[in-house]
C-alpha cells in the first residue's frame, strides 16, 4: 500500500517523539512492502512563530490532502502565563479538529503486562483493563458560544449539543461496543444538564437499532470515581467533549503513564493520530521524552487502514522493549535510561 501521511511535528517533545513513529513506520513499511511518503507541515507555537498563525490555511491543505494525519504536540509555556494573549497554540489544534471534520476521539486504556505496579491504582483493580473512551471532538463547550459582558466582570461559555452531532458519535461508539465485548456507556450529567438529557434520550432512541449492545447510563461525577475503582466494568465509553477531556487524562493512569497512550480522531473524512500527552516544555529538545505513545499512534492508524500485522508488529515490539527495560527515564525507576532516539532505533531494528 502507498500511504501519504501529514506529519505536524508541532511543539516541545512533539518533533522528537514523531521522529521516532516516523522511525519505526519506515521499518514496518520496509517489512511489510508499503510507501510511505510524508508530507511535514506546520502547526502551534512553531507555527505562530512562523506565520503568525498555529494552524495555518497550507497545513490545512497538506493534511486534507493526506490519507492520514500524525501529530505531535501543540502548546507552549510563554502562552500559558498570559491570558491576554490573543493567538494561542491551542487554537490551532481546535481549529484542525474543526476544519477537518475529526468529531471522534478514540482514546484507548490498557495496561501492559511489565508495567501493571507502575500504577498508582493496586494491580487487582486494573489488571485486565482495556477500555475506549470515545470523546465527541467537534462540539460542546469547546465550540460554543463565548464572551465577556458586564464590562468584562461575567465570562460565560456555552455547552450546545445538536441531535445529529450525538447520533453520529453514538453510532461509531455502538459500532465500536459490537466489535468488543458489546458494553456501551454513555456518560453525561442529565441530572443537571439540558444538553446531557438530549445525549441520554438520544442514544436511549437508537438502543433499538443496536439490541445486541449492552447500554449503561451513568453520571460523570461517578465515572470519575469508578473509573479507578474498577476500571474492567467499562468497555466502550461515549461522551461529551469536555467530559472526555477530563476522563481521558484520569484514565491514563491507569495504564501508569501518560507517555504511553495513544489515540486517533476521526471525521467523515479524515483521520489524525497523536498521543495523548502534551509538549512536555521543560524537555524540549532534551531527547529523554517517552516515544511510545507516539509510536503506538501510528498503530492505530495502521489498524486503521486495515494493516492488522503491521499494528499488531508495532504493539509486540512496544512490548518486548518495556519487558527488556529498553525506556525512557519516566520509567526507568533507577535502572538505565535510554534516550527517546535510542528507544526509537531499538524498535526500528527489533521490529
Ligand atoms: C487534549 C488536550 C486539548 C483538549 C487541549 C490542548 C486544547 O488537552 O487533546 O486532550 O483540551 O482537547
Ligand atoms: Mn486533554
Amino acid at each position: 500500500m502507498k500511504l501519504n501521511i501529514a506529519l505536524l511535528a508541532g511543539d516541545g517533545i512533539g518533533p522528537e517523539v514523531i521522529n521516532q513513529a516516523v522511525k519505526v513506520s519506515e521499518a514496518v513499511a520496509a517489512k511489510f512492502n508499503h510507501q510511505i511518503d510524508w508530507i511535514p507541515a506546520l502547526t502551534g507555537a512553531a507555527a505562530i512563530d512562523a506565520v503568525g498563525e498555529p494552524y495555518p490555511d497550507e497545513t490545512h491543505s497538506v493534511c486534507e490532502a493526506a490519507d492520514a494525519v500524525l501529530f505531535g504536540a501543540i502548546g507552549h509555556p510563554r502562552f500559558d502565563n498570559d491570558p491576554s494573549a490573543k493567538v494561542r497554540p491551542e487554537q490551532g489544534l481546535l481549529k484542525m479538529r474543526q476544519k477537518l471534520g475529526l468529531f471522534a476521539n478514540v482514546r484507548p486504556t490498557f495496561t501492559f503486562p511489565s508495567l501493571i505496579d507502575k500504577s498508582p491504582l493496586k494491580r487487582e483493580r486494573i489488571e485486565g483493563t482495556d477500555l475506549i473512551i470515545l470523546r465527541e471532538l467537534t462540539g460542546g463547550v469547546y465550540f460554543g458560544e463565548r464572551g465577556r459582558k458586564d464590562n468584562g466582570n461575567t465570562a460565560f461559555d456555552t455547552m450546545t449539543y445538536t441531535r445529529a452531532e450525538i447520533q453520529r458519535l453514538a453510532k461509531k461508539g455502538f459500532e465500536m461496543a459490537l466489535g468488543r465485548s458489546k458494553r456501551l456507556c454513555c456518560v453525561d450529567k442529565a441530572n443537571v444538564l439540558e444538553s446531557s438529557r438530549l445525549w441520554r434520550e438520544t442514544v436511549q432512541a437508537m438502543e433499538k437499532d443496536f439490541p445486541e449492545v449492552e447500554v449503561s447510563y451513568e453520571f460523570v461525577d461517578a465515572v470519575a470515581m469508578r473509573l479507578v475503582q474498577w476500571p474492567s466494568d467499562y468497555d466502550v465509553i461515549i461522551t461529551e467533549n469536555l467530559f472526555g477531556d477530563i476522563l481521558t487524562d484520569e484514565a491514563s493512569v491507569i495504564s501508569g503513564s501518560m507517555g504511553l497512550m495513544p489515540s486517533a480522531s476521526v471525521g467523515e473524512k479524515s483521520k489524525l493520530y497523536e498521543p495523548i500527552h502534551g509538549s512536555y516544555p521543560q524537555a524540549a529538545g532534551k531527547d529523554i521524552a517517552n516515544p511510545l505513545a507516539t509510536v503506538l499512534s501510528a498503530a492505530m492508524l495502521f489498524e486503521d487502514f486495515d494493516l492488522k500485522d503491521e499494528a499488531e508488529a508495532i504493539r509486540n515490539v512496544v512490548n518486548a522493549s518495556l519487558a527488556q527495560g529498553i525506556v525512557t527515564e519516566d520509567l526507568a525507576e533507577g535502572g538505565k535510561a535510554y534516550k527517546t532516539s535510542e528507544v526509537g532505533d531499538w524498535l526500528a531494528s527489533n521490529l
